[in-house]
């Protein structure tokens, strides 16, 4: 388990033993390149191989483009796509030398339907399904199988984070029809995304059709998301 701030790790590594497992905590940003190799090289010498790595660090700015700060692309695309594509890369070998293993993205129905004030969010969760799906398709056969998990509002702490106001900030047809997820919801979807093989994840279910109809009706998904705010 991989992240900055080491509280929250240790507790669930604290979780993780008392239900009989074995839980490492480690130290690392993933917009650093030797803080996450050492990381992948402190795994594998602990548990002997790299079978699945879930890719999930991220975060959220919300802002118009014309009062977003330079920060907000910077870090925004720096954390959610560069930092993925490094975990996955520096982890990649590992998983191949001791195949089957699965590589799992949690990106953001955010990828899929653009929306109003997370232009850099969507964009770098977009970069992410895209570059996922390309990866499943040079790995996929050499028994690594890759999927991207797509969910909508999750109820945790990035909410705040992002000093985002659901009932504000996200689009209309999403607030009134999608429900929010919670944590555990979107952990047993990587579950089952990894036991199935699955490429792309959407949920809820109401997100996934929302996905499928801007795939279908491009223009009217997007009439539909401007006049409804
Ligand atoms: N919550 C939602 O509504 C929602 C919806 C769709 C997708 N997602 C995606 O789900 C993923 C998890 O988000 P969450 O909702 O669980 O948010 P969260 O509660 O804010 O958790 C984000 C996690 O990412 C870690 N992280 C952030 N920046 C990092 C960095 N530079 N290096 C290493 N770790 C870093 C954080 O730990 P540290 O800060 O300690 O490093 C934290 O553990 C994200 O990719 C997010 O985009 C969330």
């Amino acid at each position: 388990m991989l992240a900055r701030s080491q509280d929250a790790l240790r507790e669930l590594a604290r979780e993780i033993a008392e239900a009989g497992g074995e839980g490492l905590a480690l130290a690392a940003d993933v917009r650093s390149e030797d803080q996450v190799q050492a990381a992948i090289e402190t795994t594998v010498e602990r548990f002997g191989s790299l079978k699945l790595v879930v890719a999930n660090a991220g975060l959220g700015r919300y802002a118009l483009v014309e009062n977003q700060p330079a920060e907000h692309v910077e870090t925004t695309i720096q954390t959610n796509y560069v930092g993925m594509t490094r975990l996955v890369r520096l982890a990649l070998p590992h998983l191949l030398a001791a195949a089957p293993g699965h590589i799992v993205g949690v990106t953001s129905s955010a990828g899929l339907i653009p929306h109003r004030m997370a232009s850099a969010y969507c964009a770098s969760k977009a970069a992410c399904n895209a570059y996922l799906a390309a990866l499943r398709l040079e790995v996929v056969a050499r028994g690594v199988g890759v999927s991207w998990v797509c969910p909508g509002l999750v109820e945790t702490p990035f909410i705040e984070k992002a000093e985002l106001e659901p009932a504000r900030d996200l689009p209309f047809l999403a607030r009134k029809l999608v429900r929010p997820l919670t944590g555990e919801e979107v952990a047993r979807a990587v579950l089952s995304a990894v036991r199935g093989n699955k490429s792309e994840v959407v949920m809820p279910p109401m997100m996934r059709f929302f996905a499928w109809t801007r795939r279908l009706t491009p223009r009217m998904a997007d009439w539909l998301n401007r006049t409804t705010g």
